[in-house]
This record gives structure tokens, sequence and C-alpha cells, in this order.
């Protein structure tokens, strides 16, 4: 686990991909005064990780917000007091398979939400997952949760998506694109710093995107991936795509 203060009572707590694994993760501190809001949980291995190194700092969770609930983004939950305010989007039902001990709290689109300094505005972005949401920080960051990933090397990984769900994923990019944001943070890889890197960053996953859904899945990885100024990680993401478009 590598410890990241980012900016004043800005924690980034990374977990490389271990050996074998596609990917790692990101688990996001936000501090006000002793209490602490947790973005994402990761698996119980890693929250017990980060809930014993704030402890240690004699900080304490209280809150936990998810970008989305798939089991590596909330089974770490389950290692955590059931007193938790577990935050999420208001369609986490649809995604959640995991019984945590936690009630969920639904985040309004409209009225955002106060931690601290820490103005947090919630936008939602089906695709990835019918829960997915962006989270703005402050203006500053914005946290695209699985919208796009990558590994710790820059590596960028394949988009996760049922196929029934490409159209949905391809227009919350479109619309993570045109926000022209700077700074993105992610669930699984490194910040993406500049409207360059960022911009790219999305065209490559649309690009791939629009290619399965043009061809309704009736494509070559080759064929999918031609327009990508990138090589991607994750090529079975691409073959469960595709056999899923056959059904
Ligand atoms: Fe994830």
């Amino acid at each position: 686990m590598i410890v990241d203060n980012i900016e004043n009572n800005l924690f980034n707590y990374r977990f490389p991909e271990e050996e074998g694994f596609l990917y790692g993760f990101n688990l996001y501190a936000l501090i006000n005064g002793n209490d602490v809001l947790l973005i994402d949980s990761a698996f119980s291995s890693q929250a017990r990780q980060v809930k014993k190194d704030l402890t240690s700092k004699g900080l304490r969770l209280t809150h936990v917000l998810l970008t989305h609930f798939h089991p590596d983004h909330v089974a770490g939950l389950i290692a955590l007091d059931a007193e938790i305010t577990v935050l999420g989007s208001p369609e986490y039902e649809k995604t959640l398979t995991k019984d945590i001990p936690q009630r969920v709290t639904a985040v309004s689109f409209s009225d955002g939400f106060q931690f601290g300094d820490f103005n947090l505005a919630f936008t939602p972005a089906p695709g990835h997952s019918a829960c997915s949401i962006l989270i703005d920080i402050n203006g500053k960051y914005l946290h695209a949760g699985d919208n796009l990933m990558s590994r710790y090397d820059g590596k960028a990984i394949l988009p996760w998506v049922e196929f029934s769900e490409l159209a949905n994923h391809i227009s919350s990019l479109e619309m993570l694109k045109e926000m022209n944001r700077d700074r993105i943070i992610l669930g699984h890889g490194p910040e993406l710093f500049g409207r360059k890197e960022v911009s790219q960053a999305i065209d490559d996953r649309l690009n791939y995107l629009k290619a399965v859904f043009d061809t309704a899945g009736k494509c070559s990885h080759k064929e999918a991936t031609a327009g990508c100024s990138c090589e991607f990680a994750g090529n079975e993401f691409f073959q469960k795509l595709i056999a899923e478009s056959a059904n």
C-alpha cells in the first residue's frame, strides 16, 4: 500500500497490481477534523489496511462513498463498522449483489454533499454499471470511477461493459469528454492529468466501444482497437463482450 498526500486533507491509498491481477485499486480519503470519508472500499484486505492506517493517525472512518457497487469497490465494507454512512447512486440496488452490514444512503444529483472543506457533486454515468457516478471534488478533481481504467504503469485497460449497456457507456464517456476536465482520478490506475491526456484516454475507449457497437460485436480485437492510439490490457473483457453479442 502506498499513501500519497495529494493535498491538504486529501489522501490517495494506492494498491498496485498484485502478481497475476489485471488491476490494482485506488481509495481516496477526505479528512474533516478527525473524520474521514473514503471513496470506494476495494476488497476487505485493502479496506482493513486503510482503516488501520487511519486509526494509527488518530482518524475515524465515518463515511464511504461508492463510485459504483461492483464487488471490487464495495466488498471492503464487510470489514468496516455497520454504523458507517455509505453513500452512492440511487440506482445502487441494480448492481449490489453482496450483503453489506451498512445501510446505503442515496446521493442527491441536485444538492451534492458537503464534507468539511470538500464540496462533492455527483453526475450519473451509467454504462460500466447502472449505478456508476462521476464525483466532482471542489471543482478541481473529477473521480470517473471505472469509466476509464488503467494499470499503474499507465497501460490502458479495455472498458468493462455488458453488451446491452454499450450505448450507455458510450454516452457517459461522451459526456465526460464534454466536461473538458484536466484532473481525472480513477478507481484503477494513476491520475490522468491535463486536457490532452484526458481527451486521448477517453477517445481511445470511445473508438473501441463504438467499433464494437457499430458492428454489433462482429469484429476482431484488431478491428475494434484500430482507431485507438494505445494498446490495451484486458483482452478478456473484449472476449466477454463479443460472447454476449452472440446471445
Ligand atoms: Fe472496478
